[in-house]
């Protein structure tokens, strides 16, 4: 069916998406980033599902625009059913579930972090979709987790945080620090610039592949407590080390734990997805291992890295091809498995 046009919908955080999508081809891909919750430091659900219900039409009427069709056009609705926020993922889910039904089309519901998953199947320039069976590595404020797909809707977590999201380690290092929420990019950055041998940080120790950064969150506190205690501009003096030194721990951490994966399952072709996978030095690791270990790697573009629509819309459609549709009594769930 050439004139397959899923729209997708995502509201699961705090970012409200849609996205047209043509037989794997994105045409438009709009994301409403919510500003409200950087004063917060971290996102406040009450406030997010407010914005999503503000957002949602906009949104979704930008991206039919963008892709230059007609609401009467499109062949089917998909929506991020969870995980998530369950305030957010209700205005998600109530406003596709009234559109599919207003338009007659079927309604496909889309677990998020399969999204992240098969986002890698968005057909786009200069990129290789994953042969399967690949490691995909999920890396996001809300989730850390080794997922072996063994086929598009086959997919087993053989490692994951016991604890925070690495995201989540990034933000609250970076909070430490005093950088506003969400920090990650920020710490990406100075790093850049900064000696990562400069300070040492433990990697915590839990089973080979899966995580936990808790204890390097407190083990961050303990550290820049008694440095400022001895130097009160101990922060502004060596923030590009210190980033440098911290983010060389945790990506060390995350590429020792995908060595494990590999050695575990035999399977050499890996791909990451989610916000973190936009971190240049977990970037530049993974690359590295093209040459040193001989794995094939894929690294989405950075659009479809972070929470977007087009993930859910690439998984609609290929639900769509399946005639995989949801119900129209489907509801939202905050707890979901892959
Ligand atoms: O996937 P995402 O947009 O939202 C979910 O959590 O689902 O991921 C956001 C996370 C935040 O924790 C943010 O700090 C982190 O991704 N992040 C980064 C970078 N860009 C985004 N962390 C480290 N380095 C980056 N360059
Ligand atoms: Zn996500």
């Amino acid at each position: 069916d050439k004139n397959c046009y899923i729209l997708g919908i995502e509201s699961s955080c705090d970012d409200t998406a849609a996205a047209v999508i043509n037989n794997g081809v994105v045409l438009s891909n709009v994301v409403a980033t919510q500003q409200i919750h950087e004063e917060y430091g971290g996102v406040v659900p009450e406030l997010a599902s407010r914005a999503h219900q503000q957002n949602i039409v906009p949104v979704v009427h930008q991206a039919l625009r963008k892709a230059n069709i007609d609401k009467k056009q499109l062949s089917a609705i998909a929506f991020t059913r969870g995980p998530g926020l369950m305030g957010s993922l209700l205005v998600g889910t109530s406003f596709s579930k009234s559109l599919a039904m207003g338009l007659g089309v079927p309604l496909i519901d889309v677990n998020h972090m399969q999204a992240h998953i098969l986002a890698h199947f968005i057909k786009a320039e200069g990129q290789n979709t994953p042969n399967f069976p690949f490691l995909a590595l999920t890396i996001s404020g809300g989730h850390t987790q080794i997922v072996k797909v063994t086929n598009y809707f086959e997919m087993e977590v053989i490692g994951q945080t016991i604890d925070d999201a690495v995201g989540e380690a990034f933000d609250k290092s970076a909070k430490l620090l005093g950088l506003p929420y969400p920090g990650g990019p920020l710490i990406d950055k100075y790093a850049q610039k900064g000696n990562p041998n400069t300070f040492k940080f433990t990697k915590p120790k839990v089973q080979p592949m899966d995580f936990s950064f808790s204890g390097l969150k407190t083990a961050v506190l303990y550290f820049i407590e008694k440095q400022v205690d001895k130097n009160p501009d101990f922060i502004s003096e060596n923030i590009e080390d210190v980033c440098a030194s911290l983010q060389f721990t945790i990506v060390d951490y995350l590429m020792d734990k995908l060595k494990n994966a590999v050695k575990h399952t035999g399977i050499t072709e890996i791909a990451i997805g989610g916000g973190v996978s936009a971190n240049s030095g977990i970037r530049t690791a993974l690359k590295e291992t093209e040459t040193k270990y001989g794995w094939t790697t894929h690294i989405p573009k950075f659009e479809y890295c972070t929470d977007n629509a087009a993930m859910i819309a690439i998984v609609g459609e290929l639900k769509y091809k399946q005639h995989v549709f949801a119900k129209n009594d489907v509801m939202a769930q905050a707890r979901m498995k892959l």
